[in-house]
């Protein structure tokens, strides 16, 4: 969703929000806005994207050392120049930027109105900025007890950050529900909502929890609860580096991290994938191991491709260990008649760790007594912080909207949950784990053979560039990947997809195959060989354009469909690693051919914080 970045200390405040307000603009880019005091407050703010700020900064002076800049993904209010942050209240002498939705602002902004307050635009953030302003005029409270007092009146979600033009010594920051954290450098503080835009000044930071606020000054900081008790906050040490988030000569992050996949996948395995001692190591399950492999039943809750690596992980589990396992979309979870207790176990799947319906399943979970376990990317972000234990996947800062080098992860570790889980219920031999472990270990170097040579796949998406659907079929492990495959195409390329499992297509699907529709059937798991070349032939007879991604042994599929992508063999259990990649680079290839925007498609955030 939006990104809230802020500065203060004696650098130039304009150009560090600026330049981390593009490294934020994966979360929300419909808007962005900067504030900052000298003498006065000065605000620029525009609607598209953060170069256009730029620009327009550059011929405004927002010179000063301290202020708050924001990209916005709207919620409230369309994205226009008005309604993009930051806000004021009626004497301009408070900015604030925010995160979040205020649930309440249509009552508070009624109130407000009556009290003489007059709106620009339909933001809840503007009628925030109204509330502090208007606590501030009518009571003796100091700058951070008017947003304390603003934000006990707030019902939703926000990450906030403000500034007065009385006190330009100091920056206040709240948060309940949308992640807000404080960079720590020498006599200078930053604040942002993920740490890309802090890194190359400082690795120290400090996480600010739910119902947390903070008052920032260049030479310190002090983190309190919105009840006044002041807090000790542990600092942590960034392990991300500058050059992880930079697109290191791609022409997209998209197609950087899709060629970073066999290293991302090596990485999530190092030190957990043993193989001489055949056996796999997941320190973060240990404690947990057995509870999990006990439970009445698995749950795993997630949205958008991870809940499609959830899906995957259903089979794995399933085949793997014999666990029973049911794959939700966190969202619908929370509103279902909740039959969760302490016998069950959730695992919760989440790149950013921020998704806001994520974290709200989890804590049904958990409110409900079942143990949750979280497969994360960002480190140290609140599902990871909230979760009873987890993995991390390990795959570095992903900067695409469309999430490629997440999802092998997140599969990398199911598989590896699953292996584990197998051996724990006894399910898997040592003979079969010395199989499984040879198999998934050699998995990176068949991503970099599929990565060698790309040009069949640009082939094929040159031809199809102005298709304007697709369908996409898979059958047991490769349903999921057909639902991701599909998912890629519509994120970036902005062409209808649908997938579906492959014998399912003779249910509907089927009457929109004519020679015009191109149909990617995932064909690379042997024991659907058979059944996926009927299929084939089902599509073949009505016309439609098919492009089979099958592995090196099947011939049959190669013969019968039009374009063939060839991957390596693989155990039919970790095929999904593999068949990924095509599909990702065929989205890709076919959006950047339509001339999209692949790394920040429109309408998309990376960071769903909102529910
Ligand atoms: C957004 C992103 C998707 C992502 C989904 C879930 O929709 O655009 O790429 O899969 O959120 O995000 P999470 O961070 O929880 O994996």
């Amino acid at each position: 969703m939006c990104g809230i970045v802020g500065y203060i200390g004696n650098r130039v405040a304009s150009e560090v929000i600026l330049k981390g307000l593009q490294r934020l603009e994966y979360r929300g880019y419909d808007s962005a806005g900067i504030a900052v005091i000298n003498d006065d407050i000065k605000i620029v703010k525009v609607k598209g994207k953060v170069n256009m700020l730029v620009s327009l900064a550059d011929d405004h002076n927002v010179s000063g050392h301290m202020g708050i800049g924001h990209t916005r993904w709207a919620t409230h209010g369309e994205p226009n120049d008005v309604n993009a942050h930051p806000h004021t209240g009626a004497t301009g002498k408070f900015a604030l930027v925010h995160n979040g939705i205020i649930e309440n602002y249509d009552v508070l902004r009624q109130d407000l109105e009556q009290k003489g307050h007059m709106f620009t635009g339909e933001t809840d953030t503007e009628v925030l900025a109204h509330l502090i302003e208007e606590i501030h005029e009518m009571s003796d409270h100091d700058f951070f007890h008017s947003v304390q007092q603003a934000l006990l009146q707030v019902e939703g979600t926000y990450g906030i950050a403000v500034i007065h033009k009385d006190n330009p010594d100091r920056i206040i920051v709240a948060r309940k529900g949308s992640p807000l954290l404080i960079g720590v450098g020498e006599n200078e503080h930053f604040i942002a909502s993920d740490a890309s835009p802090i890194i190359e000044y400082t690795k120290k930071v400090v996480y600010l929890e739910d119902g947390e606020m903070a008052v920032i000054t260049s030479d310190g900081y002090e983190v309190s609860t919105l009840k006044d008790v002041l807090l000790t906050k542990e600092v942590h040490e960034l392990a991300m580096s500058l050059e992880q988030i930079e697109k290191g000569g791609f022409p997209h992050f998209m197609l950087k991290e899709i060629f970073e996949q066999s290293d991302t996948i090596a990485d999530c395995m190092r030190g957990r994938l043993m193989v001489h001692e055949n056996r796999i190591q997941l320190g973060g399950l240990d404690g947990v191991v057995e509870k999990l492999a006990n439970a009445r039943r698995v749950i795993i809750a997630a949205c958008g491709t991870s809940w499609h690596a959830g899906l995957v992980g259903e089979y794995l589990f399933e085949y793997l260990a014999h666990m029973p396992v049911e794959v939700e979309y966190a969202s619908e979870f929370r509103y279902r008649q909740q039959l969760i207790d302490e016998r069950d176990v959730m695992i919760v799947i989440s790149q950013s760790g921020e998704t806001a319906d994520t974290l709200a399943a989890l804590r049904e979970a958990k409110k409900r007594g079942a143990m949750v376990l979280g497969i994360c990317n960002v480190v140290g972000s609140t599902i990871a912080r909230e979760t009873d234990a987890g993995v991390y996947t390990h795959a570095g800062p992903e900067i695409g909207v469309a999430s490629t080098k997440a999802f092998t992860a997140q599969v990398t570790i199911l598989t590896m949950m699953a292996m584990l889980m197998g051996r724990e219920t006894n399910v898997i031999s040592d003979d079969y784990m010395r199989k499984l472990v040879k198999e998934l270990r050699s998995v990176p170097a068949k991503i970099e053979e599929i990565l060698k040579d790309t040009s069949d796949i640009e082939a094929i998406a040159r031809l199809f560039t102005y298709a304007p659907n697709f369908l996409y079929l898979g059958r047991s492990y490769n349903f999921p990947v057909a639902l991701e495959g599909a998912l890629k195409l519509k994120e970036i390329s902005y062409i209808h997809a649908e997938g579906y499992p492959a014998a399912e297509m003779k249910h509907g699907p089927i009457a929109l195959i004519d020679e015009h529709m191109p149909v990617v059937v995932i064909a690379a798991t042997d024991h659907t060989n058979d059944k996926m070349i009927s299929n084939i032939e089902e599509v073949r007879a009505r016309k439609g354009r098919l492009i089979a991604i099958s592995s090196d042994g099947q011939s049959g599929v190669a013969r019968h469909a039009e374009f063939n992508i060839t991957i390596p063999e693989v155990h039919d259990c970790m095929t999904p690693l593999l068949t990924a990649v095509p599909l990702q680079l065929l989205s890709y290839y076919i959006a950047v051919n339509r001339k999209c925007d692949v790394d920040q498609p429109r309408n998309l955030a990376k960071s769903v914080t909102v529910e």
